[in-house]
């Protein structure tokens, strides 16, 4: 009891500046390229697996660093799996995504819904990080296609 009292208040003297949220507005000329994309849904569990590209953008504001990743996942409607980055890029980057509900449920649908998000230390303060989210409508298919992510959601804290 003493102990927790001690712990708690030792807590909340660390975090007593509260981080300050930004939200930015999205703009369409920062992208992700994504490549062979493919996805499966053998016995009604769908798959995916697909490589991501970011450039690295450094007169943006925020800066944005470069990242390749592969991200694999399966189940519409599934909490965010982390990607592998597959780069020699330094920065502090996470990679994630996860396959969103189909919007249409027709029996012959084949529409794919994706959700990819990235997040990273800001290029200048340590103690700032940005996170981005984006959205693309593909198919399930086994024939690789390519497409662009754009994200639309922008957040930042610092
Ligand atoms: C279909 O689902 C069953 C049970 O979940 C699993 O054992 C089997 O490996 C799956 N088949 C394929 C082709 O994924
Ligand atoms: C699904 O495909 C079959 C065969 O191609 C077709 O006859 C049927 O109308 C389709 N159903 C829907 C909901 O599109
Ligand atoms: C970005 O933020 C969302 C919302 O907090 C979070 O679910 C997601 O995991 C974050 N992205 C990464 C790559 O960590």
């Amino acid at each position: 009891m003493q102990f927790s009292a001690v712990f708690a208040t030792l807590v909340l003297a660390v975090s007593a500046r509260p981080p300050t949220m930004m939200r930015l507005k999205a703009t369409a000329d920062y992208s992700w390229e994504v490549t062979e994309w493919t996805a499966t849904c053998p016995n009604t569990t769908c798959k995916y697996d697909f490589k991501i590209h970011g450039t690295e953008n450094l007169a943006g504001n925020p800066k944005k660093p470069g990242f390749t990743a592969r991200c694999a996942g399966d189940i519409e409607g599934s909490p965010y799996r982390l990607c592998s980055l597959e780069d020699d890029e330094t920065n502090t980057r996470r990679v994630a995504s996860k396959l969103l509900p189909a919007t249409s449920k027709s029996a012959n649908s084949t529409t794919a819904r994706i959700q990819v998000s990235l997040q990273y230390i800001d290029l200048d303060t340590d103690s700032s990080w940005w996170n981005y989210t984006g959205h693309a409508t593909t198919r399930y298919t086994q024939t690789p296609l390519d497409f662009t992510i754009t994200p639309d959601e922008i957040f930042g804290v610092a």
